[in-house]
C-alpha cells in the first residue's frame, strides 16, 4: 500500500498539537492603540463609521490609557483634535496643546504605558493638508520640516516615548532627529510612517480627526499604491536618517510590502491597521455577516505573519480581551 508518506494533518489533529507547531503567535504586548484626544471636558463623542471608538478629552483619553495598560497593552499612539485650526497648523507644536497635554496627564497616571505621538500637521492646519501651503498650493516641503521639528521636540518635552512622523515629508526624519538631539532628546526614538500609501482606507479617520483636505488630495505626498520597489526606497531614507522604527500603513491591502520590508531591512517593523480596515471588519460583523472575534484575530495574525512586530489597530482592546480568554 504506497499511501505518500507526508501527513501534514499529523500535526494539525488537537489545539495541543497545533499550538506546539504555530509559527507566529499574536499577543496583547504586540498591539497598540490609537486614540483620539479632543480639547474641552468630559466629552466622549463616538465616531459614524468607527463604532465602539470615540473621540474623548484628557481625563477620559487617561481613562482609557489606563484601560489599555491594564490589558497588557504596551502603549498608546495619540491624535489630536485641537479647539482651532490655523493655516499654518500651530496646534502641533503649542505647548498647551491638546496632544501635549494628554501626553503630560497619561505619563502622569501611567508612567509604564508607552506614549506614542502621532507627528503631523494635517489635524491641526484649516485646510486639512499635512503641511504648510506654498501660493501655488502646492505643499511646500522643506518649509514643513522645520513645523514638524518643532512638533517633535514640543511632544517629546511633553514626556512622549516615540515620535511617529505621519506626513510624508522628504527629510522629516533627518531634520527631527536633528532638532531632538539638539534639545537633548537624543534617547527619544522615532518611529517613521515610512511607507504611508494614499488610501481610501484613512476615510473614517479623516472623519474623526476633522482632517479631510479642503481642497485637492494627499497623492502629491503620500505614496502611490500600485509601488513596492518605492516603499523600500522610502524605508531606506528614513532608516538613514535615523528612524528607528518603520512603519507600514494600511496593513492588509499591503502585506506583500510588510514582507519585504522585514526582509530587505530586518529592522523593527510597525504596521497600521487603518480607521477603514476596521470600519470594514465592524461593518460586516454587525450585518452577521462575519464572526467578529475570529475575522480581527486572523486579520491581527496575518499582519504579524507577514513580518509586522508591531499592530497599530483600533481593535487593541478587543483582541487583548480575546486573546486572555483564548
Ligand atoms: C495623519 C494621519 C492619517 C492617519 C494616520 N495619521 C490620515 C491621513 O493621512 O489622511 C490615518 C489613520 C487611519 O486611517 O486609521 N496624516
Amino acid at each position: 500500500m504506497a499511501f505518500p508518506q507526508t501527513r501534514l494533518r499529523r500535526l494539525r489533529r488537537t489545539g495541543a498539537l497545533r499550538s506546539l507547531v504555530r509559527e507566529t503567535r499574536l499577543a496583547a504586548s504586540d498591539l497598540v492603540l490609537p486614540l483620539f484626544v479632543t480639547h474641552g471636558s468630559d466629552v466622549r463623542e463616538p465616531i459614524g463609521a468607527m463604532p465602539g471608538v470615540e473621540r474623548l478629552s484628557i481625563e477620559h483619553a487617561v481613562a482609557e490609557a489606563g484601560e489599555a495598560a491594564g490589558l497588557g497593552l504596551p502603549g498608546v499612539l495619540l491624535f489630536g483634535i485641537p479647539a482651532t485650526k490655523d493655516a499654518e497648523g500651530s496646534g502641533a507644536w503649542d505647548e498647551e496643546g491638546v496632544v501635549q497635554l494628554a501626553t503630560r496627564a497619561i505619563k502622569e497616571a501611567h508612567p509604564d504605558l508607552l506614549v506614542i505621538t502621532d507627528l503631523c500637521l494635517c489635524e491641526y492646519t484649516d485646510h486639512g493638508h499635512c503641511g504648510l501651503l506654498a501660493d501655488d498650493g502646492e505643499v511646500d516641503n522643506d518649509a514643513t520640516l522645520e513645523l514638524l521639528a518643532r512638533a517633535a521636540v514640543a511632544q517629546a518635552r511633553a514626556g512622549a516615548d516615540l515620535i511617529a512622523p505621519s506626513d510624508m515629508m522628504d527629510g522629516r526624519v533627518g531634520a527631527i532627529r536633528a532638532a531632538l538631539d539638539e534639545e537633548g532628546f537624543t534617547h527619544t526614538p522615532i518611529l517613521a510612517y515610512s511607507a504611508k500609501f494614499s488610501s481610501a482606507f484613512y476615510g473614517p479617520f479623516r472623519e474623526a480627526a476633522g482632517s479631510t483636505p479642503a481642497f485637492g488630495d494627499r497623492r502629491g505626498y503620500q505614496m502611490d499604491p500600485a509601488n513596492a520597489d518605492e516603499a523600500l526606497r522610502e524605508v531606506r531614507l528614513d532608516v538613514e536618517e535615523g528612524a528607528d522604527v518603520v512603519m507600514v500603513k494600511p496593513a492588509l491591502p499591503y502585506l506583500d510590502v510588510i514582507r519585504r520590508v522585514k526582509d530587505e531591512t530586518r529592522m523593527p517593523v510597525a504596521a497600521y491597521h487603518v480607521s477603514g480596515e476596521y470600519a470594514a471588519l465592524k461593518a460586516a460583523a454587525q450585518a452577521g455577516y462575519l464572526d467578529e472575534r475570529a475575522a480581527v484575530l486572523e486579520t491581527l495574525t496575518s499582519i504579524r505573519r507577514a513580518g509586522a512586530d508591531i499592530v497599530i489597530t483600533y481593535h487593541a482592546k478587543d483582541a487583548a480581551r480575546w486573546l486572555r480568554q483564548s
